[in-house]
């Protein structure tokens, strides 16, 4: 068992078996992908349904997921997660696509059915069912400002509160040129929710954050030591919800100031959590994961 695997290692059973007790069946697809917690929910997952097979890192270079689909397709593997830089990619070498991955314009977790190779994307839908599980709210009718919205996370965190109806979306971005086609593409999903794009400069931020009921922040601000708070306290107040999706460190500048601040925090380990019981899911309809992943990831080692 590698801690992670290549395609060359995808040649033939004996070759990406060879010494392990249970057949490799399913895989997260990445670049780099070393770092990647999925098999550390996802085996416990396996393991708790008695489904005799193994969950692998699997490194693949940029322009490949080709060939890994073909090569996954011909060993028989269940299906795949995929993340950065490979989502795009991903999409456009599915078969098939849910609606939610379309709108979203990204695939994370792929269905392989004889043929036909499926497309979904949790990173959304897991983010809503986060938000719902520690907040107890509803993204519908809610106003939610998203900080750094113009990177990956933060357009599938925009596209799902579209989808599910907010009241009003505060989309800020350092560079705020990234916002224009973002909400152009979000108009085009939905006409209910009000949409606002900002930069952190903009005079009317704090009065537009201090009116929103839930802020996130999906920029990597607060993932390293010394980093500031993405917002600062003008922009926060007592009682509102704030996410972020760094969950390392768990307590980043901003949620450290939210707590100060009397807001209900919560980081992004929920989303990891969600994502991948939806994505299991979908590999495994009716099977009820979320326990046991969630014990999985708190048991750091
Ligand atoms: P992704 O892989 O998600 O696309 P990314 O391109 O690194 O990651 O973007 C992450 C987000 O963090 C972006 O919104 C980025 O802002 P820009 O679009 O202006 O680059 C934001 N971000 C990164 N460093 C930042 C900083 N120091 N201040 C504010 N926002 C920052």
């Amino acid at each position: 068992m590698k801690a992670v695997y290549t395609l060359d290692d995808l040649t033939s059973r004996s070759v990406l078996d060879g010494g392990s007790s249970s057949p490799a069946r399913l895989a997260v697809l990445g670049w780099p992908i070393a770092h990647s917690a999925s098999p550390r929910m996802h085996q416990p997952a396996l393991d708790a349904n008695s489904i005799d097979a193994r969950y692998i890192r699997l490194e693949v270079e940029p322009g490949n997921i080709p060939k890994a689909f073909a090569r996954m397709q011909e060993l028989g593997f269940i299906g795949c997660n995929v993340t950065v830089p490979h989502k795009l990619d991903a999409m456009a070498n599915c078969t098939e696509v849910s609606l939610q991955a379309q709108a979203l314009g990204a695939v994370n977790t792929v269905v392989f059915d004889g043929d036909i190779i499926r497309g979904f994307n949790t990173d959304g839908p897991g983010f809503q069912a986060a938000v719902a599980d520690d907040f107890g709210a509803d993204l519908k009718g809610l106003k939610v400002a998203i900080a750094g919205a113009g990177g990956g996370a933060g357009q599938a965190i925009a596209t799902q509160c579209v989808l599910a109806g907010v009241a009003k979306l505060v989309l800020i971005n350092r560079t705020v040129d990234k916002l224009g086609p973002l909400a152009a593409r979000l108009k085009e999903i939905g006409t209910e929710s009000e949409l606002i794009t900002l930069s952190f400069e903009d005079i009317t931020l704090a009065e537009h954050c201090l009116d929103c009921d839930l802020i996130v922040n999906t920029s990597s601000l607060g993932l390293k030591a010394g980093d500031p708070s993405v917002l600062d306290r003008s922009c926060l107040k007592a009682g509102q919800s704030v996410y972020d999706t760094i969950y390392q460190p768990p307590v980043t500048p901003l949620l450290a100031l939210a707590q100060e601040t009397g807001c209900r925090t919560s980081n992004g380990l929920s989303m990891l959590i969600h994502q991948g019981a939806l994505a299991f899911q979908h590999w495994f309809p009716g099977s009820s994961p979320l326990e046991v992943m969630r014990k999985a990831l708190s048991q750091r080692d």
